[in-house]
């Protein structure tokens, strides 16, 4: 049995601002997943800014680049983002869980996504809250169940809940931060016309409807 490790608490630097928490984040093992991954991917943007993105962990490319979003659901991102008029170099990007977890195809050498456990996300959280506590976004917009379920809790569901405002009350967040979920822009990528358009469509819905509330 692998033996549990403590979460991202103890790695938490006692003060100061964003770049100090990125740089505690590198030499986080706050869980198994630091083992295989190439490089911590800490959340990225201007430590001001009044809205924020959540997504899940990095992926392949991510793991590479060191910062989230820059491959393939990164550029679905990019897209959904120009067509909402929501400008990404004002927003905070991050994820969930900072490190890649991934299966490798023996037959290809290739790595594939593993969704991070309920364990991954709850060791991983500390990063977030301290990105979000740090950052004070007025809206966060929850990419997909598990950064929702992270902020929200094991009972949030994304099918019923989605576009919908609530309150973020978690700890030491005092200013009245709000959060929406919308889905992961990998789901999209990963249906096929026609059903992809409209899976587009529906989160370019969303995502204006979180543009108009910063308005
Ligand atoms: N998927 C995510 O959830 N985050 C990334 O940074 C990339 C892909
Ligand atoms: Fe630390 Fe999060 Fe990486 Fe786990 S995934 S080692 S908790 S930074």
């Amino acid at each position: 049995m692998t033996p549990s490790r403590p979460g991202a608490e103890r790695w938490l630097p006692p003060e100061g601002g964003i770049d100090r928490l990125r740089e505690a984040a590198e030499t986080c093992e706050g869980c198994e997943l630091f083992r295989d991954a190439t490089q911590t991917v800490f959340g990225s943007g201007p430590a001001d800014a009044r809205i924020a993105f959540v997504g899940e962990q990095p992926g392949d490319d991510e793991d590479r680049s060191g910062a989230p979003f820059t491959g393939p659901a990164g550029r679905l991102l990019d897209k959904a983002f120009e067509q909402a008029g929501i400008d990404r170099s004002a927003a905070y990007v991050t994820n969930a869980v900072k490190h890649f977890k991934f299966v490798r195809l023996q037959s290809e050498g290739r790595r594939i996504h593993k969704k991070p456990g309920r364990g991954e996300v709850t060791a991983c959280r500390p990063w977030l809250i301290a990105e979000l506590n740090t950052v004070r976004p007025e809206l966060v917009v929850a990419l997909g169940a598990t950064a929702a379920q992270s902020l929200m809790g094991p009972e949030f569901r994304l099918n019923s809940q989605r576009g919908v405002l609530h309150d973020l009350v978690f700890d030491g967040l005092t200013e009245s931060t709000r959060l929406m979920a919308t889905v992961h822009p990998s789901a999209v990528l990963r249906l096929r016309d026609p059903e992809r358009k409209d899976a587009f469509a529906q989160f370019i819905v969303d995502l204006r409807k979180a543009a108009e509330t910063m308005a």
